[in-house]
């Protein structure tokens, strides 16, 4: 018997609409445009996010390569056909227009292909779509915001434009004073969010391609997780493992830091500053690094909780874009799974990482009186423990940990503190 075929092509419409709501918000999809500026060797970003009450509008332009015309088409189809590299930001063929369409019903393309002077420019438009229920791409007269595509693109390539901003202008009231608050702290959000995910890009380190990018006008700078510029600073040895996916075995790095406490901050600036978007409970954990692009942080991946008394621990973990599918990626490139494998690799590392800047909170916080100088000479040097022995104790918890020997460590410490109380404070147990 022969199979028989049915067409049965999704409605352009319908799937358009549904894949609005794929999980970005506005910083997230304008990161996702920044990826395709990089991944078009792009050095330059420029993102103008402009107020006009409904008129309102979103540019983000690069130097990178641009496209040519038969590649504009390709970028705004819903599964753009290409290959990808080791090293590629993009996987999908999507990113463009759900990160764009998530923000508004209109996308624009322009670009200056290497052959021509004049710009070409296409819309995908989901109110046609919508009309025609079918997957178009249109080529509107020239106005007023393709104008502006040209003075910002200057002599850039590329420049992609948001325009209908729905998700972002409330439905009525577009012209007023909310309206136009919710785009001013957008804008610091867009900062402070491209100063982190694309920090590395913007110092150009670890192999990542070095990148400017502005938010109206203004520079980014970049925001340092680890703080490394500080010299209270302390990392520990680096590690690396080896995960098997169906193509092959890929490596991940883990590098652990434990920031200092507010009392050995440089400045009560820095301080602050260190504390993130996020604030810092939930700015620490696991900072997790696709291709030197930061994807996913504010959790300890599944491998323990967070924790106020864990809070100056911090740690990056980076994989190849071989490892994808054991890490899940999702489209807007802002989630991952830790693989279980992972999972207990970790374990033993991350809990070391956390014990050591367990400890050096409460020291920050006076828990640990017998460490600090001063408290000594209130003591007037009644024979406290010394932070020699505070160090031995560390060092113990340490040991015990990498020989896995940790739970059974935990009892020791109990014992020693019903038995030998002062001597266990002054090892810190
Ligand atoms: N700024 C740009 N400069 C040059 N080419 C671009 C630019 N933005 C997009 N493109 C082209 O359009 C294609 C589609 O982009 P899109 O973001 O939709 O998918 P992707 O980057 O390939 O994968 P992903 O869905 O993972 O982001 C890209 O593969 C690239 O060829
Ligand atoms: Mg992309």
């Amino acid at each position: 018997m022969r199979t028989t075929l049915t067409d049965a092509a999704p409605s352009a419409a319908r799937l358009t609409s549904s894949l609005r709501d794929i999980g970005y918000d506005f910083v997230s999809a304008v990161a996702d445009l920044i990826d395709n500026s990089i991944a078009a060797n792009a050095t330059e970003v420029s993102v103008e996010i402009e107020f006009a009450g409904q008129d309102s509008a979103v540019y983000i332009a690069d130097n990178g390569c641009g496209l040519t015309p038969r590649g504009m088409t390709e970028a705004l189809r819903f599964g753009s056909r290409r290959e990808y590299g080791l090293g590629d930001l993009g996987r999908y063929g999507l990113g463009l227009k759900t990160a764009s369409l998530s923000q508004g019903r209109c996308l624009t393309l322009v670009s200056r292909p290497i052959e021509r002077k004049r710009p070409l420019w296409h819309t995908l438009d989901l109110d046609l779509i919508a009309e025609l229920d079918e997957w178009v791409i249109a080529e509107n007269p020239r106005n007023s915001v393709i104008a502006k595509c040209e003075e910002i693109l200057g002599d850039g390539n590329g420049t992609v434009v948001w325009e209908a901003l729905d998700r972002v202008l409330p439905a009525s009231g577009a012209n007023g004073g909310w309206a136009k608050r919710r785009f001013e702290v957008l804008t610091s959000k867009t900062k402070n969010h491209l100063a982190m995910v694309f920090h590395r890009f913007l110092i150009g380190e670890n192999g990542a391609p070095r990148i400017s990018i502005s938010v109206n006008g203004e520079k980014v700078a970049p925001w340092d997780p680890f703080v490394r510029d500080e010299p209270a600073t302390q990392q520990l040895p680096p590690q690396q493992f080896e995960l098997e996916s169906a193509t092959g075995v890929g490596m991940v790095e883990l590098r652990r830091y434990i920031l200092p406490g507010k009392r050995t901050f440089s400045s009560l600036d820095a301080f602050e500053n260190a504390a993130g978007p996020l604030n810092w409970n939930r700015q620490q954990g696991l900072y997790v690094y696709r291709e030197n692009r930061l994807v996913q942080w504010g959790s300890w991946g599944g491998t323990r909780g967070i924790d106020e008394h864990t809070k100056l621990a911090r740690a990056s973990l980076d994989f190849k874009s071989d490892l994808d599918e054991i890490f899940n990626i999702n489209v807007a490139k802002m989630r991952v799974s830790v693989p279980a494998q992972l999972k207990q690799m970790l374990d033993r590392p991350v809990s070391e990482l956390c014990i050591l800047a367990d400890r050096t909170y409460r020291r920050q916080n006076g828990d640990y009186p017998n460490d600090d100088a001063d408290v000594n000479d209130r003591n007037n040097g009644e024979a406290p423990a010394s932070g020699a022995l505070a160090e031995v104790g560390l060092a113990l918890k340490s040991a015990a940990i990498q020989s896995g020997q940790y739970d059974g460590f935990k009892r020791v410490m109990e014992v020693m503190r019903a038995q030998h109380a002062e001597l266990a404070r002054g090892l810190g147990f």
